[in-house]
């Protein structure tokens, strides 16, 4: 192990613990000043750290913690981007530790211990990473490059004000590349990159059937109930074949060559393992693609949760007024959220029956993203992973999103790397989340190589 992360490892590790204790949960204002207490500590350990200023760039929601360490107008310059707001942690008994009481457990994929908190893979563990990263090279006199560190508050509800902060700040944010570390690899011994995001539309529907909550008795069998109704019409989305029924949903669909999904299809991937891993019997998804290419270049449509009538303790006789659902379809190039969210409220309006009413609410967005692997940036990347884990990286595609990716190479002209360190498997938006502290450590060790090769290659 390097010398530098072997000396402070203990360290490292008690500092990401004190972060991870504040519940910075965007979602939930309730946990308000536990948010900026999150983004306080960020620019602590940033100025800690030897940047040369960090500061908390106020926004309309939580601020932006921004830090540089700038060496020379010659060199390259990095801008790193991730969160330090974390999920919500219910369902909150299905833990089997506090999630704002970090702990470090073994597990079978992370023999080494991993560290148990909300938080802790997705995003702040790896944003710790890229901190620590930064400390070490300013002690032993070995940063390449110029750094930009940008820290945002909101990205697990839709990154709503980052869009105005990034166009308003063009200048301070220039920079040659983007790195982020807030995807997966494929294993710990299976070093991989993400180079594609998949995007997003998400939307909440709305089914009225009677004016108000009726005796099932009394009027069940000639009123049309809600809830069935809604199950119906969500039944209707997809087919026995695992195809989305929206018309024109696939229109805009980038399809890969047999070469390209040939090459996708090398990454190292276990069926069986990971239907153990969900305790599933068998997997489900669009004919003719496989799990890999299901999540990775294929979208995709799944109810987020839904409710209506009488869920309380008990039986109470009631046919709903209403019922309700949160739906995400997950897109790829060249399917664009307005576009999908349009398609589907038109489908879904056109599917209800006359005894119902629906109203269909967009929610957040992202576009896809596929990232090149052919620019000095990625060759860094792969390099240093080579270099850390003794293996050459396997290019993926994530299924998850990012839609700030797609928006830095639209305001900024940038493109990004995808230098994540989790593993699918730790639990990211699920009780006991984890991230291993092999993966905290390998990846402060890696990103320090990336700067390495990455300013060496810049020179030409
Ligand atoms: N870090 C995730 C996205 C991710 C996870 C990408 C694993 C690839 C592999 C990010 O924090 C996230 O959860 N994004 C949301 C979208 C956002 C708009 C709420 C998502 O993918 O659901
Ligand atoms: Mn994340
Ligand atoms: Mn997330």
């Amino acid at each position: 192990m390097n010398p530098y992360i072997n000396e402070h490892k203990d360290r490292f590790l008690a500092e990401l613990i004190e972060w991870l204790k504040m519940p910075s949960v965007s979602a939930d204002s309730t946990y308000k000043e536990d948010v900026r207490r999150a983004a306080l500590f960020a620019k602590a350990q940033l100025e800690a750290a030897g940047a040369d200023f960090a500061e908390l760039c106020e926004t309309a929601g939580y601020p932006i913690v921004y830090a540089e360490k700038m060496l020379s107008p010659d060199l390259p310059t990095v801008l790193v981007y991730g969160h330090y707001d974390v999920q919500p942690p219910d369902p909150m008994n299905l833990w089997d530790s506090p999630p704002f009481e970090p702990v470090i457990k073994k597990t079978a994929l992370h023999p080494d211990g991993a560290i148990f908190a909300r938080g802790a893979c997705d995003d702040k563990g790896q944003v710790y990473m890229h901190i620590k990263a930064l400390e070490m090279l300013l002690r032993t006199q070995s940063l390449p490059c110029n750094v930009k560190i940008m820290i945002e508050g909101e990205e697990e509800v839709g990154s709503r004000n980052l869009e105005t902060f990034v166009a308003a700040h063009k200048t301070k944010l220039h920079a040659d590349v983007i790195l982020i570390s807030d995807t997966s690899i494929i294993a710990n011994d299976v070093p991989s990159l993400e180079v594609g995001l998949r995007g997003l539309s998400y939307v909440e529907v709305e089914v009225t059937g009677p004016n108000r909550d009726l005796h099932s008795g009394v009027y069940g069998g000639a009123v049309d109930n809600p809830v069935g109704v809604l199950c119906q019409m969500i039944a209707s989305l997809k087919d026995t074949h695992g195809h989305i029924t929206i018309p024109h949903f696939y229109d805009k669909v980038a399809e890969l060559t047999a070469t390209e999904r040939a090459e996708l299809n090398q990454a190292p991937f276990d069926l069986e393992a990971y239907k153990k891993e969900l305790g599933i019997q068998e997997v489900f998804g669009e004919d003719g693609y496989t799990t890999v290419e299901r999540t990775g270049i294929r979208p995709t449509l799944e109810v987020n949760g839904m409710w209506g009538g009488y869920i309380g303790e008990g039986a109470k006789t009631v046919l709903p007024s209403k019922a309700f659902a949160k739906i995400s379809m997950r897109l790829v190039p060249h399917q664009t959220p307005d576009e999908i969210t349009e398609l589907f409220t038109r489908h879904f309006e056109s599917i209800a029956p006359p005894t119902v009413q629906v109203k269909v609410t967009p929610h957040h967005g992202g576009y896809p993203v596929v990232t090149p692997t052919d620019s000095v940036a990625y060759k860094a990347a792969s390099l240093a992973f080579e270099e850390a884990f003794g293996k050459k990286p396997v290019p993926t595609r994530g299924g998850g999103s990012i839609p700030i990716v797609a928006l830095f190479e639209k305001e900024l002209g940038l493109k990004t790397v995808l230098m994540g360190f989790g593993l699918d498997t730790d639990a990211l938006h699920s009780p006991n989340e984890h991230y291993g502290v092999f993966n905290f450590l390998k990846g402060i060790e890696t990103i320090g190589l990336f700067y390495k090769h990455f300013a060496v290659l810049s020179k030409g």
